[in-house]
C-alpha cells in the first residue's frame, strides 16, 4: 500500500464500470472518486488533485478525449489511462500521442488494470522527484566559494556569471564583510582570463606617496629609494584581473591618473618616458556609498562612471538571513575538519536573530571562536560571546544630551571605553591582538588600556 494513498478519479457513464473499479482500486488502498462523464471529472478537478485519471472514451457532455486534453493542459501533474469497448488502434494512438499514460480495451483482468495502475503512478512519482531535482539544481547553494541559496545571492551568482565573459569595468559594492573580494575572484576565474593573474591592491592601505609607483611602476632613479627599475600591479596582471580594494580611499590626484590609464587603456611607469599597452580587466570594491562621495565632490564623477559600468551590490546578511544555517555549517567544516560539532537547543536561534553588523566575516570568526571553545562537543549557547547570546547591540547608543545636572566626562567615557573593550575581547575570544586590530588602535595601546581598567583578562599570544 502506498504511503500517502494516491488519489484516482475513476470516470465512466457506466455504473457498473464505476463499482467495479472503485471496489478494486479502494481495495488496493488508494483514494478512489467517480464521475459520471468528462464534464463532471472536470468539475471534481478544479476541487482537488488526483494522481490518475481512469476514464472511458464514449461519453455523453464531455467525451474521454477531451477530458484528457483538458487533463494535459490544466493538470500536467496527473497521468491518465483510457479505456474504451472498441478496440481501435488509431484511437489508442491518438490516445498516447495526446498524452495519455496507456489505453486499455475492455474487458480486462484485474490484475491487469491493477498493475497499469502500479506503472503509471511510479512514474509520476519519478517525473514529480525529476521536477524536485531540478529545481534544486536551478536553485544553486553555492558559485566557487560563495555559499548562499537566497534571492538576493541567485541574483548575484546569475550577474557574475552574465558579466564575467565581458571586460567591462565593475563595481563591487556593499557592507563590511559581505563577501567583496570573493565576489571579485569568482569573475575571475569565470571569465576568459581565469589562467592569468588575479592581483589585488587594498587602495586605503598603501601611503598616498608609494600608491602610484605601486599600480603604475617606476623607472630605475626616478625618485629616491627607486634603486631598480620596478614593474607596477597593472603590469603584473596584464591580461588578468586587477581588483582595486576600497577604491573611494583612492586620493584625488590618483583618481585622475587612474582615470587617464582607463581612458587611453595605456600607461607610463613613474620617471619612465615610454607608453605601456594595459589589457586589464578592472574590479574595484567599496564599502562606501560613492554616489554620495561623487556629490559631494570627493570622488570624480568621471572615473566612477569608468568603474561603474556594471554595479554588483552585495547583500547585508540580515538581509538574508535564510543562509545563515547554511554559512554556519560550512564554516563548521572549515573550523573543524575532522570532528563533526552540533549546534546545542537555541544556538541557531540566536545566530538568525542577531544583527550581524560585520556580517559574514563576523560570522565566521564566531563560529570560529565556537569551535576552539567548545573542543568537540555540541556548540553551546554559552560559547557565543555575550552580545549575540543577549541579542544587544555591541555598541550602546551615545548619550544625546548632556544630563541638566552634567557629568564626569572622564569617567564617563571610562565606561564606554571599559565597555568596548570587553565587548572587543568577547568577540575575538579573548585574543587581545585581534580586539586591538578590531578597534583600530595598536597591540601596545590595548595592553595598556586594559591594565589601566584592571582587565588582564585576555589570554597571551
Ligand atoms: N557568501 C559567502 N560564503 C562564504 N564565505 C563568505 C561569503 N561572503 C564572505 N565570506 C567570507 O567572509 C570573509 C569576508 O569576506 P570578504 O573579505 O570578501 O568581504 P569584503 O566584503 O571584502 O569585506 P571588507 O569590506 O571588510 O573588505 C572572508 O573570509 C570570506 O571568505
Ligand atoms: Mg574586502
Amino acid at each position: 500500500m502506498p504511503e500517502k494513498a494516491h488519489r484516482i478519479l475513476v470516470v465512466d457513464d457506466e455504473e457498473s464500470m464505476r463499482e467495479f473499479l472503485s471496489i478494486l482500486l479502494r481495495r488496493d488502498g488508494y483514494q478512489v472518486e467517480t464521475a459520471v462523464d468528462g464534464a463532471q471529472a472536470v468539475a471534481c478537478l478544479r476541487d482537488g488533485h488526483f494522481d490518475l485519471v481512469i476514464s472511458d472514451v464514449k461519453m455523453p457532455r464531455l467525451d474521454g478525449f477531451s477530458l484528457l486534453e483538458h487533463v494535459m493542459a490544466r493538470a500536467p501533474g496527473t497521468a491518465v489511462i483510457m479505456i474504451t469497448a472498441f478496440s481501435n488502434t488509431e484511437q489508442a494512438v491518438e490516445a498516447m500521442k495526446k498524452g495519455a499514460y496507456d489505453y486499455i480495451t475492455k474487458p480486462f483482468k484485474n490484475d491487469e488494470i491493477r498493475l497499469i495502475v502500479q506503472n503509471a503512478l511510479e512514474r509520476m512519482e519519478l517525473r514529480k522527484e525529476n521536477r524536485q531535482l531540478k529545481r534544486e539544481l536551478e536553485q544553486r547553494f553555492s558559485f566557487g566559494s560563495i555559499i548562499g541559496k537566497s534571492r538576493p545571492m541567485q541574483a548575484v551568482y546569475d550577474l557574475i556569471e552574465k558579466v564575467a565573459g565581458s571586460r567591462v569595468n565593475i563595481l563591487v559594492t556593499g557592507e563590511s564583510g559581505t563577501g567583496k573580494e570573493l565576489v571579485a575572484k569568482a569573475i575571475h576565474f569565470n571569465s576568459e582570463r581565469r589562467d592569468q593573474p588575479f592581483v589585488a591592491i587594498n587602495c586605503g592601505a598603501i601611503p598616498e606617496n608609494l600608491l602610484e609607483s605601486e599600480l603604475f611602476g617606476h623607472e630605475k632613479g626616478s625618485f629616491t629609494g627607486a634603486v631598480a627599475q620596478k614593474a607596477g600591479l597593472f603590469e603584473v596582471a596584464d591580461g588578468g584581473t586587477l581588483f582595486l580594494d576600497e577604491i573611494a580611499e583612492l586620493p584625488a590626484m590618483m583618481q585622475v591618473k587612474l582615470l587617464r590609464v582607463l581612458q587611453e587603456r595605456e600607461l607610463r611607469r613613474v620617471g619612465g618616458t615610454r607608453t605601456l599597452p594595459v589589457d586589464v580587466r578592472l574590479v574595484a570594491a567599496t564599502n562606501k556609498d560613492l554616489n554620495r562621495l561623487v556629490s559631494c565632490g570627493q570622488f570624480r564623477e568621471d572615473l566612477f562612471y569608468r568603474l561603474n559600468v556594471i554595479q554588483l551590490a552585495l547583500p547585508a546578511l540580515r538581509e538574508r538571513r535564510e543562509d545563515i544555517p547554511l554559512l554556519v555549517e560550512h564554516f563548521l567544516g572549515k573550523y573543524s575538519p575532522t570532528v563533526s560539532l552540533t549546534l546545542a537547543d537555541g544556538v541557531l536561534r540566536r545566530l538568525l536573530d542577531y544583527g550581524w553588523p560585520g556580517n559574514i566575516r563576523e560570522l565566521e570568526n564566531t563560529i570560529e571562536r565556537c569551535v576552539v571553545l567548545c573542543g568537540d562537543g555540541a556548540i553551546t549557547v554559552d560559547s557565543l560571546p555575550g552580545h549575540i547570546r543577549t541579542g544587544a547591540d555591541p555598541v550602546e547608543a551615545p548619550m544625546q544630551d548632556l544630563p541638566e545636572e552634567g557629568l564626569d566626562l572622564d569617567n564617563y567615557l571610562g565606561n564606554i571605553e571599559k565597555s568596548i573593550l570587553l565587548k572587543a575581547l568577547d568577540r575575538t575570544g579573548g585574543i587581545r591582538k585581534r580586539a586591538a586590530e578590531l578597534l583600530g588602535i595598536s597591540f601596545r595601546s590595548i595592553r595598556y588600556r586594559l591594565a589601566k581598567y584592571g582587565l588582564e583578562v585576555g589570554e597571551e599570544e
